[in-house]
């Protein structure tokens, strides 16, 4: 295990190496196209496939690109050269690539350039050079007839003029952006009068003047950006008449200094169609009355980030077709001595306004008139507005009466109560944002009378808002609801304010420490998908100790996908708790007390794509609670628990994770083994199961077989030592059963043995058995039926009588015995049950000759086995054994009769 570990090591380590080393030192080739950006070349690359068509060589360090080495790559049709050091462009390059469309040498050191060296780019669609030191004579680009892009931007040019005539006639975007240029003169852009010119970028120049007539050369142009130029009122004043002999559509003038403007800024534009203007990020401060009138066709205005002072009825005046208007941070107070204001009507003009963006703002206040006549108004933005909002009520809005409003954010703007019909002016409002507020009061549900098409409230992180059972009754048709960290008071209704919410698809209770609901709370809500109950305080619901059993109050939320129960204080979930929820995709359980979970908890969540158990108490990862439910996750959160690396708690687990093409974030950092000591604080990543592995089916071999050990053991002692076994049960039973030996003494026998032998065997018995009574000095008293039976008893009687006054029985075991039936039969049970009986260890064989055990059993049912070894005797063969058979018959017959 080791060794392999070790050699896969070495094998990463190789092939990161490699792969390393393969992005470093070769240009990638994927398909028709090449990257060799980064390489540090210093030549163009002459192994390349010749058929290639992109080639980019950014970040190289290359000196030039010289058409001896580009020809190999006649099909080029891309190339890129940017950030290199090239000083100049061969003029033969064009020649050799005479597909070339794209050519970028931005940021390069191309200094002279001319006519010539561009001569053969007829097929030249776009050419960048900025950031280069250009020198150009006049009409370098003349030859450039299906130039479409040219971008000479950061050049430190001085003029707008690229070339004394006519040219560039397919040129639609033009960037002269970053240079140098103060004045654009009134012939600078006579190269430009055969072409169709779109777009003029003069970011970032020092304009100061502009001449008459300048732009009528490109008729065209549609876009003009001059953003973070510092441009004087002047300069745009003069601007704007040369752009009415454009097609100017879109002009953006973000960040320019400017700070006033008038009723003659954009007098110029009043023929034109513009319908863009960004104005933001610049220093506006006034807007003088009807300064826009002239932009009738103007769709987008962009105020937003200015320092406007006041907002009058005429400001606006004349926009009529104003779809969308930014005010967002226009209007602050800053430095100011006094609120800018927002007068009655300010919006009047703008009938087709639909947009209405004024958040970020500060001003005096909504009053009965401020949003008067904005016909089409359906988005209002008035979120982080210090607008004197406290407590607002159906005359704040009542100006909006008129707009048909879909989209009200009124998030953060200081909101403490909602009167009844506050909203009521809103029948096809759909999205009402109240969040961030400081409400503090009970919904009793009128606060939402009027809103007939709402579909989503949010009212999350409102200072104290109690629900009642009517409190959302107005609302019917919502689906998404928000009242996260603002609720306050019991949800424990009888009547739930969520009942009858039938299209309810979103609700966000969390964070609002709630700890009792019940079971009806959710009643009903079929068509619930997400539902946010983190960080409240259910744990109680669902303790199995709770009075009444756990409340069920997930049951019948048939379309959950998403449910967030993160600190919650679990430490218990009911088996039944998931039940049902065959839809749910997403499930958070973290920062909980959990560390079990029944077995069959998961078992409804075939749809579980994401589950997250992080930070609980688990210890364990269990094949039967988890294999199903993880087998189908595409993420798993499970980190910060206190796992016990141990093969019985995580052999499982880790083998999983191994093989997972699940996403497990955290995997080597927060997956930590807290025990056994071993693997305290280490990952669980290193807890290595090649142990587990290898004693799993060992101990599986292991446990069957020792099964089947004991089976065949059980089998062959029941074969063959079933009558021990039998015997030795017998005598327990009749031990425990209290078959006490009655122990009288050893007293009460009168014979000291009784001797059990074949007739045929009477007279060895006679010569050799009755002669010890006087050897033993009459120690010892035989019985034997012949001689001791007393006159006239039954015979059967008798013997009984017999062995029952004898201490020890006896069995001279010859073979005449095996065949004598009387013997057999009787004798040897009656023997038998009086051992067993009295518990004695009473009987003593004496074997003649040589009986093999098993024709003992079958015959006497019998064994040697039985028998404490000192009471099987035999009869030695040879006289000097004698003395000794007969001290082994003393000690046999003298021994305790207790087993
Ligand atoms: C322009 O490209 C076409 C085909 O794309 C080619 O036939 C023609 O020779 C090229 N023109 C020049 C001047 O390279
Ligand atoms: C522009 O405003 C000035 C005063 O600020 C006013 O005298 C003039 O008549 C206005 N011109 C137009 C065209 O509204
Ligand atoms: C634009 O303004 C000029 C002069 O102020 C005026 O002659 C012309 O009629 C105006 N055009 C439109 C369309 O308002
Ligand atoms: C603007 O309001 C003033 C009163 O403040 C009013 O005299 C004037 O007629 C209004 N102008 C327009 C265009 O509504
Ligand atoms: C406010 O005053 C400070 C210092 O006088 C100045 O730096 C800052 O730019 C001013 N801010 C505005 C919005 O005018
Ligand atoms: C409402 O305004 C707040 C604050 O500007 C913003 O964070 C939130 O995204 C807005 N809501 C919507 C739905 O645009
Ligand atoms: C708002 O409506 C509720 C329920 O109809 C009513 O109890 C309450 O008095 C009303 N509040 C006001 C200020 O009218
Ligand atoms: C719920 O949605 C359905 C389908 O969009 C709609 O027909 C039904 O009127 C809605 N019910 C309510 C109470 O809004």
């Amino acid at each position: 295990m080791k060794v392999e570990a070790f050699f896969y090591f070495l094998l990463k380590l190789f092939t990161l190496h490699l792969s390393s080393v393969e992005c470093k030192t070769k240009c990638l080739v994927k398909g028709e196209r090449v990257d060799c950006t980064r390489l540090k070349l210093t030549a163009v690359p002459s192994d390349l496939p010749e058929n290639i068509s992109d080639l980019d060589m950014a970040h190289n360090q290359l000196h030039e690109l010289p058409s001896s080495a580009m020809s190999r790559y006649k099909e080029l049709i891309y190339l890129d050269a940017s950030y290199n050091s090239i000083q100049k462009i061969d003029p033969e390059l064009c020649l050799v690539l005479p597909h070339l469309h794209a050519l970028k040498v931005q940021h390069n050191e191309v200094h002279l350039l001319s006519e010539k060296d561009l001569k053969h780019c007829l097929n030249l669609t776009e050419l960048n050079l900025s950031g280069n030191r250009l020198k150009m004579t006049a009409d370098t680009f003349r030859h450039l007839q299906n130039l479409k892009i040219l971008d000479v931007s950061k050049n430190e040019l001085k003029s707008v003029n690229l070339g004394m005539s006519p040219q560039l006639s397919s040129l639609q975007v033009l960037n002269l952006s970053e240079n140098k240029i103060s004045e654009i003169k009134k012939e600078d852009f006579i190269y430009l009068s055969n072409s169709s010119l779109l777009l003029l970028k003069l970011e970032s120049l020092p304009l100061k003047i502009i001449e008459r007539g300048c732009l009528s050369m490109i008729g065209q142009l549609h876009g003009l950006v001059l953003d973070n130029s510092k441009l004087d009122s002047k300069f745009i004043e003069d601007l704007s008449y040369e752009l009415s002999e454009t097609k100017i559509s879109n002009l953006s003038l973000k960040n320019t200094d400017i700070s006033i403007i008038n009723n003659s800024t954009f007098r110029g534009l009043n023929e034109t169609h513009l319908t863009v203007l960004d104005l933001s990020k610049n220093q506006i401060d006034i807007i003088s009355e009807y300064s826009f009138k002239w932009l009738s066709k103007l769709e987008h205005l962009y105020l937003q980030e200015n320092f406007l002072d006041h907002l009058e009825n005429t400001t606006f005046y004349g926009l009529s077709s104003l779809k969308s208007l930014n005010l967002g941070r226009a209007l602050i107070r800053g430095n100011k001595t006094s609120t800018p204001v927002v007068d009655d009507f300010s919006f009047q003009s703008l009938e087709n306004l639909e947009y209405l963006v004024l958040q970020d703002n500060e001003f005096t206040g909504l009053k009965d008139n401020t949003f008067s006549g904005l016909r089409n108004l359906k988005y209002l933005t008035l979120s982080n507005c210090n607008i004197n909002l406290n407590v607002i009520n159906s005359r704040t809005l009542s100006s909006l009466s008129q707009s048909p409003l879909l989209f009200l954010n009124l998030t953060s703007v200081g909101i403490s109560q909602i009167n009844n019909g506050t909203f009521s002016w809103f029948p096809h409002l759909i999205k009402l944002y109240i969040g961030h507020n400081k409400i503090m009061q009970t919904l009793s549900g009128e606060e939402f009378r009027g809103l007939e098409n709402i579909e989503e409230i949010y009212l999350s992180y409102n200072q104290k808002i109690t629900l009642r059972p009517l409190s959302f009754c107005h609302v019917k048709t919502i689906r998404t609801l928000m009242l996260g960290r603002t609720l306050a008071g019991s949800l424990d209704f009888n009547s739930s304010p969520f009942q009858g919410l039938q299209n309810l698809t979103v609700l966000d209770l969390s964070n609002n420490n709630i700890a009792n609901i019940n079971d009806a709370l959710f009643s009903g809500l079929e068509h619930l998908k997400i539902l946010k109950l983190q960080h409240n305080n259910l744990a109680r619901l669902w303790k199995s100790g709770n009075p009444g059993g756990p409340v069920l109050f997930l049951k019948g939320l048939i379309n959950l996908r998403i449910l967030q129960l993160e600190s919650n204080g679990f430490d218990e979930i009911p088996a039944d708790g998931f039940k049902g929820l065959s839809q749910l995709i997403e499930l958070d359980l973290g920062l909980n007390d959990l560390n079990f979970f029944p077995e069959t908890l998961f078992k409804d969540l075939s749809s579980l794509r994401v589950l997250g158990i992080q930070k609980n108490l688990i210890i364990s990862v269990p094949e039967n609670t988890f294999k199903k439910v993880f087998s189908n996750l595409h993420i798993l959160y499970m980190g910060k628990n206190p796992f016990d690396c141990t093969c019985e708690s995580m052999y499982w687990f880790v083998n999983w994770l191994n093989k997972t093409n699940t996403s497990i974030p955290g995997l080597n950092s927060e997956y930590i083994c807290n025990s056994p000591p071993k693997y305290y604080n280490s990952s669980i990543s290193d807890f290595d199961i090649s142990p587990c592995k290898d004693l799993a089916p060992f101990a599986f071999f292991l446990s069957s077989a020792i099964v089947v050990l004991v089976f065949l053991f059980s089998a062959i002692l029941i074969q063959f030592q079933g009558w021990r076994v039998q015997f030795f049960w017998n005598v327990l039973v009749n031990r425990i059963l209290g078959y006490k030996e009655i122990d009288l003494g050893e007293n009460r026998f009168e014979y000291d043995a009784y001797i059990i032998h074949a007739a045929k065997d009477a007279t060895w018995v006679d010569r050799n058995v009755i002669p010890l009574r006087d050897k033993f000095q009459n120690m010892f008293h035989f019985s034997s039926e012949e001689r001791d039976i007393a006159a006239g008893t039954f015979e059967l009687e008798a013997i009984i009588e017999s062995m029952s006054k004898s201490r020890k029985i006896v069995f001279i075991i010859t073979n005449a015995l095996l065949n004598d039936p009387w013997c057999k039969r009787f004798k040897v049970h009656q023997a038998m049950h009086q051992a067993i009986e009295q518990s004695r260890d009473s009987i003593v064989l004496l074997f003649l000759e040589d009986i093999p055990d098993y024709k003992l059993h079958q015959t006497l049912f019998l064994r040697r086995g039985m028998f404490k070894s000192q009471c099987i005797l035999y009869w030695p063969v040879q006289n000097d054994r004698l003395q000794a058979f007969y001290q082994k018959m003393r000690v046999a017959l003298g021994s305790s009769n207790r087993v």
